[in-house]
């Protein structure tokens, strides 16, 4: 490519890169979401290996979707962004083309490791220590590039997209470096260096705030970038984006205890977690609120574009996840949906909702722009995924609703002597028509992004070189 190295042309190439494997990621993640649902319906799909067992596979599902799918988006997306509205090239080539090498490396790492059962068990964080320690080097290239870009930047101000962006990098090595502190034993087993309660408070404190940071402040810097863009209007209030972030960051990283209800962690650290989890509601509004808004004056365009569609959708799927999430950290509450597929539905109203559909809007604006053309191959195909994405995801947390309820109420019912009403197994066999139901959900959910993959193929081959290096030159005088 010729104009790779010219420092007036934006270095796209590790955008696009993360872009295409987004979507690579993004169908094989979900793909196993649903073949590990499948195998809660029909058991004989663990297929008596223990490579293939849903103990294995479920780390497996959530390292692919949150790291490599959502990892994958957040990077391509802010890459883009920040050297748009730095109206700079990032400041090295190779170091880009490290991060995105290394975070592959890393993704591959987990696909072999985790079926074959090398684990930390740490919820997230199950990777072992050498897979840490590359995971560490190559998030510290990623911030040195990120925020080296706004460092060379031409604009004085830093726009709020990339505020929190900068969060979501900086605490997620904070964590990543905290939490998996661990002793080696060997090549692939180590031991945390915390024990017991204090133990379950650091992952928990990792746990949430891996939820806080990567998926909701990273894609909230996505949704700062890509609403205002694609509806063409500028943020309704940038005063309030700054009240959000402060007010988001301030909270979030409290909010850990209510993983650990009823459990031996301290009633006090409890009852904390509890009240700064109720308060998150009001800065998590503020940001959809502010989102939402933005749309003033172009609530029309939601008729023929699908990718705006599938942006306020998403906002809609978080405001209703922050509503849930408050609620279920009450404890009285929490005794009744912890444990049970409340928290799962309550997990994909968030992830399913909020993390893929604003990741897959952003994508389908971004993707036609580094690969220099008008637009995807088929608007068509995008309002299909568009609804295939949103029955599926309602199919999926509204069975999830009814089954944990159910879970919840059938195994606290007790006889009159005391003795319990339901055995566990009749819970279990009135939870499977549910299960049915979220397999059919996903099933939806992962046929709209195998014609996202269709409809990225064919625009990526329509693509000249000559035209995805014009798209990259550096507008001179004109802000992102
Ligand atoms: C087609 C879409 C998907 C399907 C069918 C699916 C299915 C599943 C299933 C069956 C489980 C195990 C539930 C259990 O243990 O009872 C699970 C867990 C999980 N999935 Fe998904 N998933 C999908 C997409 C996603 C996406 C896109 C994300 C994140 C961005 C995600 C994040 C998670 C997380 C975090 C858990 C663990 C939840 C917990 O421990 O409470 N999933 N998923
Ligand atoms: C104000 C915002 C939120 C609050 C206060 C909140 C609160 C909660 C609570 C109380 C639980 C159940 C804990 C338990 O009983 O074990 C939970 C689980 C979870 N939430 Fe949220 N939530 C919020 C937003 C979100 C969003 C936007 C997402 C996803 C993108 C999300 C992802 C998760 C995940 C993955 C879990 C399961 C963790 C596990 O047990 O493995 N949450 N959340």
């Amino acid at each position: 490519m010729s104009t790779a190295i010219s420092p007036t042309a934006y270095n796209y190439k590790v955008v696009r890169q993360f872009a295409v494997m987004t979507v690579i990621w993004g169908v094989i993640g979900m793909g196993l979401g649903v073949f590990i649902a499948s195998q809660l319906v029909w058991p004989e799909l663990n297929f008596g290996l223990e490579w293939t067992t849903f103990g294995r596979l479920r780390p497996l599902h959530t390292n692919a979707v949150i790291f490599a799918f959502g990892g994958c988006a957040l990077m391509a997306t802010s890459l883009y962004v920040v050297q748009r509205t730095s109206q700079v090239r990032l400041i090295s080539d190779s170091l880009a083309s490290f991060v995105f090498w290394g975070w592959q490396a890393v993704i591959v790492a987990a696909v072999i490791t985790l079926p074959l059962g090398f684990t930390s068990s740490k919820e997230y964080a199950e990777l072992e220590w050498p897979i840490d320690i590359l995971l560490g080097i190559v998030w510290v290239a990623y911030a040195v590039l990120f925020f080296g870009t706004i460092v060379k930047r031409k604009p004085k101000h830093i726009y709020v997209g990339n505020w929190f962006y900068g969060a979501f990098i900086l605490v997620t090595a904070m964590l990543h470096i905290v939490n998996s502190a661990e002793m080696p034993v060997s090549m692939f087993k180590s031991y945390s260096m915390y024990s017991g309660a204090t133990d379950a408070m650091i992952q928990w404190w990792y746990g949430h705030n891996a939820v806080g940071f990567f998926l909701t402040t990273g894609f909230l810097g996505m949704m700062y970038y890509f609403v205002p863009k694609q509806a063409e209007r500028p943020i309704y209030s940038y005063r309030l984006s700054i009240v959000h972030f402060w007010a988001l960051i301030t909270l979030y990283i409290w909010a850990g205890p209510h993983h650990l209800h009823y459990t031996a962690l301290p009633d006090w650290a409890q009852s904390l977690g509890m009240a700064m989890s109720v308060i998150l509601l009001a800065p998590s509004w503020g940001g959809m609120i502010n989102g939402m808004m933005s749309l003033s004056g172009a609530w029309h365009k939601l008729r023929t574009d699908p990718i705006l569609r599938f942006l306020v959708v998403s906002l809609a799927f978080y405001g209703m996840s922050t509503f849930e999430g408050p609620m279920m950290a009450i404890k009285t509450v929490n005794a009744l949906s912890h444990y049970t597929d409340w928290t799962i539905g309550h997990v994909h109203a968030g992830a399913l909702g909020w993390v893929a559909m604003i990741s897959i809007g952003s994508l389908y604006h971004l993707i036609p722009k580094v690969f220099g053309r008008e637009q995807m191959h088929s608007v068509g195909l995008i309002n299909a995924h568009f609804w295939l994405a949103t029955i599926g995801t309602v199919l999926y947390i509204a069975s999830m609703w009814v089954n944990g309820i159910t879970q919840g109420l059938m195994w606290r019912a007790v006889n009159e002597d005391g003795t319990l009403t339901y055995s566990f197994v009749e819970a279990l066999q009135a939870s499977h028509p549910g299960y049915v139901v979220r397999a059919i959900g996903g099933g939806f959910f992962v046929l709209g992004m195998l014609l996202m993959a269709y409809n990225t193929y064919r625009t990526v081959r329509a693509a000249k070189p000559s035209e995805y290096d014009a798209a990259a030159m550096i507008p001179a005088g004109v802000a992102h």
